[in-house]
């Protein structure tokens, strides 16, 4: 297992719409566990491939890792199939947006299909900050940043501010 390092906007990277992941084998499952074990000590409670440079459909994710492993799944090509209500997710943040937070407006309830770690296929149900969470992960696996999310001026901001602590780091 290792630590793997987060890309972090503006990588172009994370713009990438995934691959659909074709082989659940031993490959993957070394993915999977370098991906939890990288999640647990950001620390974050989501993580999908394409923040650690793996160009597929994988997430990894655990909303009350207080108890690590109690709550933590995984999904394989995971897909919103259904999306209803609208909340107002508070703060958001992300691993690969350094220094940032932000309101976002999500689906208040969505279904979600795909495989799990085993190849199996799942389909749940999810509201609140499980939903917020999911939605959050899935649109990195399209390409897409919660920043995308937020008003042009706002993404205009802090792009700016984030080439600067760049350039000084
Ligand atoms: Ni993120």
């Amino acid at each position: 297992m290792a630590i793997l390092n987060i890309i972090t906007y503006p990588d172009k990277f994370l713009t990438q719409v995934v691959k659909p992941v074709a082989n659940i084998d031993g490959a993957l499952q070394e993915i999977v566990e370098d991906m939890i074990q990288t999640m647990y000590h950001a620390p974050g409670i989501g993580l999908a491939a394409i923040q650690v440079g793996v160009d597929q459909g994988i997430i990894v994710y655990d909303i009350s890792p207080k108890e690590p492993g109690q709550t933590l799944n995984v999904l394989i090509n995971p897909k919103i199939t259904h999306g209803e209500g609208s909340i107002v997710s508070e703060g958001e943040g992300c691993l690969s947006v350094p220094d940032f937070t932000s309101d976002v407006k999500r689906f208040e309830k969505i279904q979600v299909e795909g495989l799990d770690r085993h190849g199996k296929p799942v389909c749940l149900e999810a509201d609140g900050m499980m939903a917020i969470m999911l939605q959050h992960e899935i649109d990195h696996l399209n390409g897409k940043l919660f920043i995308d999310r937020v008003s042009q001026l706002k993404r205009e901001l802090y792009k700016r501010r984030r080439l600067k602590q760049l350039k000084n780091e």
